[in-house]
């Protein structure tokens, strides 16, 4: 069988630099024809410098790699610096990118691939705020028919909220973004935090990372070393979640998760509950169902899958 193809929209973010390392070193499942950037974690210039930092790292400098929105669709930025540190990557030390970033935008881009490639081939992979997606959705409406599947990290139902007490961050820095995602017919695949909070970096799993004894495991051990501290501590967890390489995780073995195929609409309006992803589990109403909700994980499976892959980079 032939590679799947994918497009990684990201805001990295050590979890994201980790999604984005599994798919990089899974080739023979997953064809990354390009990598976009949006704001989030940190502003643009920062996320698209990750990328690179990343894929560098991964060993695959010829990764394509694309800036697209510096903003939400309506909104002020939001970042989490708090979370991630002041560069969005703090932990290993890690060289500056040589390699270019590309001079198209990233929407360009996606709007580009979906157009180019035969409908129904290519899927999105979206580890932060929507805003990319969602300008390419609104700018090329013909363009949602065409997409294979989107998964996607955000969202949160019975653990509710991490940004806020009612919403996940990713949601909640562009809900009109959002919306326009639930919204788009496209076939709709969640990892929201009632998955990631399951997939937490324990001591012996982050020992298992640094004992690769490569340069990514390394890196690895040190990026959930930096931001396993917030969580920690917040949480008063083991473990920091492990967000994005949910998705990618998913992508090549989507027996590790299981969830419901449910409504799920995105609350734009009220201040208080601004980005809740309201998620119809118990079918309480008779909302037509637009996404494939995740809600638990072989988190064992998870890991060992991960540490298997970052040893082949
Ligand atoms: C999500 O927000 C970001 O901080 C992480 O990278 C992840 O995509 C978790 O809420
Ligand atoms: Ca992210």
């Amino acid at each position: 069988m032939s590679a799947r193809k994918i497009i990684i929209d990201t805001d990295p973010g050590q979890d994201d630099a980790v999604a984005i390392l599994l798919a990089l070193a899974s080739p023979e499942e997953l064809d990354v024809l390009g990598v976009t950037c949006v704001a989030g974690n940190v502003p643009l210039a920062l996320t698209a410098k990750n990328a690179r930092i990343v894929c560098e790292l991964a060993g695959k400098p010829e990764t394509r790699v694309f800036a697209g929105c510096d903003a939400p669709l309506k909104r002020k930025l939001i970042t989490a610096e708090h979370v991630h540190g002041k560069t969005g990557l703090d932990g290993p030390a890690l060289p500056d990118p040589v390699m270019p970033l590309e001079e198209q935008h990233a929407v360009d881009f996606i709007i580009e691939s979906l157009r180019n490639e035969p409908s129904g081939s290519v899927s999105l992979c979206p580890l932060g705020p929507l805003t990319n997606i969602a300008t390419a959705f609104e700018r090329a409406p013909d363009i949602a028919g065409r997409v294979q599947e989107i998964v996607l990290m955000g969202g949160a139902y019975f653990e509710v909220g991490n940004i806020t007490p009612a919403a996940e961050f990713n949601i909640h820095v562009d809900p009109e973004a959002a919306e326009i995602v639930f919204r788009s017919g496209a076939p709709l695949t969640v990892m929201p935090l009632d998955v990631t909070h399951k997939a937490l970096v324990t001591p012996e799993r982050n020992a298992a990372f640094r004992a690769l004894g490569t340069p990514v495991g390394r890196a690895v051990a040190e990026m959930t070393d930096f931001f396993e501290r917030f969580d920690k501590e917040k949480y008063g967890s083991e473990g920091a979640p492990l967000h994005d390489p949910c998705v990618t995780a998913y992508l090549l073995r989507p027996e590790l998760f299981t969830g419901r195929h449910i409504n799920v609409e995105i609350e734009t309006g009220s201040e208080l509950t601004r980005g809740m992803t309201v998620a119809d589990w118990w079918r309480v109403t008779d909302r037509a169902p637009n996404a494939t909700f995740m809600g638990d994980i072989d988190a064992d499976g998870f890991f060992s899958l991960l540490t298997e892959r970052l040893a082949r980079l």
